[in-house]
């Protein structure tokens, strides 16, 4: 477990996930006390901190220290603020829970984010929980039979809104939508992502955006994602966050999955996101070729 001289470290499952005291965000944290930060979230993949008061420089000031902010491609950022969205329900809104699938952020661009840094101004009395999974864990439970399947393997992702339009089309798709005021995207990821500060090995595939295998059908592609996605979110992988105003989590998206419960309806829920720049997933066999 990791000792800092900073904060105190508790962690909230076995699994991943922990709390860090002692630190006031709203200040600039110096070299050393960021370095000991930047290696508790490479070991435990989500912190949190509690009764944080930030203003919205604050909070990008402290997104920044890991990385410059990244543009989201669905929601407008800020007025203000372009570095920060912000997720609002509002209690009378029905339908939509924005995080409400097992996902890893944005894995339908080239270079996904490397982490999220969200901040909550305004919460619900009850719910609106938030639960992650350590894919790195998940990926390590996998038999070594279905790891060497895996291992070279590549998937394809897209976002939901361009799913329903894939869905009808056979084969490869890049060639048959081709009209030009649609955004096609090709992004394929290595399924096996190789982590690029701690070389771990993490489950690359989410059931938000994982399409199909590269070079396979959705069809012969569907039962083993739809496996590997229900098995990576059996309890025992995850930790889930009672979010109250001001606090923060700060994931590092590179490893992990999360799913924002929407339980809370008739109540309002307003949080402020900083998304960190990723760069792109590196798999087993790029690493192998590079080295
Ligand atoms: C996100 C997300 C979860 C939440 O910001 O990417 O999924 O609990 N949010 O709001
Ligand atoms: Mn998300």
């Amino acid at each position: 477990m990791l000792k800092s001289d900073y904060f105190t470290t508790h962690p909230i499952s076995g699994a991943l996930g922990a709390e860090i005291s002692g630190l006031d965000l709203s200040m600039p944290l110096n070299a050393a006390v960021f370095e000991q930060l930047h290696q508790a979230l490479i070991e435990y993949k989500v912190l949190f901190f509690r009764d944080q008061d930030l203003t919205p420089e604050q909070h990008i000031a402290f997104g920044r220290m890991f990385g410059e902010p990244m543009e989201d491609e669905f929601v407008k950022e800020m007025d203000a603020h372009p570095e920060l969205i912000e997720l609002l329900q509002e209690a009378d809104d029905s339908g939509y829970n924005f995080g409400g699938t097992w996902h890893s952020d944005s894995t339908y661009r080239e270079q996904p984010p490397m982490g999220v840094a969200l901040y909550a101004r305004e919460l619900p009395p009850f719910g609106g929980d938030t639960t992650w999974t350590n894919m790195e864990l998940v990926y390590s439970s996998l038999s070594k039979g279905m790891q060497t399947l895996l291992d070279p393997l590549k998937a394809e992702h897209v976002a939901q809104g361009y799913r329903e339009k894939m869905s009808i089309i056979k084969g490869d798709y890049t060639k048959s939508f081709n009209k030009e005021d649609i955004v096609v995207r090709n992004v394929s990821h290595p399924v096996v992502r190789k982590h690029p500060v701690s070389g771990n090995k993490s489950l690359y595939i989410n059931e938000a955006y994982a399409l199909r295998f590269s070079g396979m059908t959705e069809d012969e592609s569907k039962p083993l994602i739809d496996y590997l996605c229900r098995f990576a979110i059996q309890p025992h992988f995850t930790c889930r966050f009672r979010w109250l105003p001001g606090s923060l989590a700060l994931w590092d998206n590179r490893n992990t999955m999360h799913f924002a419960i929407g339980d809370y309806f008739g109540h309002r829920r307003l949080m402020h996101r900083y998304t960190i720049q990723g760069d792109t997933p590196v798999g087993l066999v790029e690493v192998a070729n590079n080295g």
